[in-house]
């Protein structure tokens, strides 16, 4: 099966805008945890590996990666329809846990790993999040975020469509009918 090859998604927020502000949190982030012995990283797998990847070679704090994954995306579940498949590998207690996380849209996502990995007895817990569009259904703090984008399925940077167009290096808005199905 080939993928039909379309128009690129149109830009909105360039490779080079984004490496200035992973620069730019990056340093937030050696400030508030530079009395911290290790910082954590939780990358949320797959949308937020290349996040990850530029944000923690940007960091200077003592840093240590590590990932999870959910159950794939489905609008119409609750928050009891996210679910973990993939655990860390690391034990979360007594540590300094930053959830990195690539895009918050009605927020259900994060609300449901600050509520498990919460309970893990973390020294604290954080969330690092590259894009945020404007549908909260649950208030969710977010302490580190890269920018606010419209309502639009963005893909790129490590986000998807239907697993395409992860690789581009910049964050594109979609146009669902320039893709083949
Ligand atoms: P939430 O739980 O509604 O906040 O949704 C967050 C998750 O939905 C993200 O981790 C993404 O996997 C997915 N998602 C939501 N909007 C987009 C988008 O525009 N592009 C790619 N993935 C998205
Ligand atoms: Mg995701």
């Amino acid at each position: 099966m080939t993928p039909k090859r379309g128009p690129d998604p149109e830009a909105l927020i360039s490779a080079e805008a984004i490496a200035a502000r992973v620069t730019e949190i990056a340093a937030e982030i050696d400030r508030d945890y530079a009395d911290a012995d290790e910082l954590l990283m939780l990358g949320v797998l797959r949308g937020a590996y290349m996040f990850l990847a530029d944000l923690s070679r940007a960091l200077h704090i003592p840093r240590r990666i590590d990932f999870i994954a959910l159950s794939s995306y489905e609008k119409a579940t609750n928050l009891g329809g996210v679910r973990l498949i993939m655990d860390t590998r690391v034990s979360l207690a007594g540590r300094h846990v930053l959830i990195v996380e690539d895009i918050l849209d009605s927020g259900r996502t994060l609300s449901y790993l600050l509520r498990l990995f919460g309970a893990r007895g973390p020294a604290s817990i954080r969330t690092c999040v590259l894009v945020r569009k404007p549908n909260p259904e649950m208030d969710i703090d977010v302490d580190y975020l890269g920018f606010d984008i419209p309502d639009e399925w963005v893909v790129g940077y490590g986000l998807d469509y239907d697993d395409r167009f992860r690789a581009l290096p910049y964050i594109g808005m979609l146009d669902p009918g320039s893709v083949g199905s």
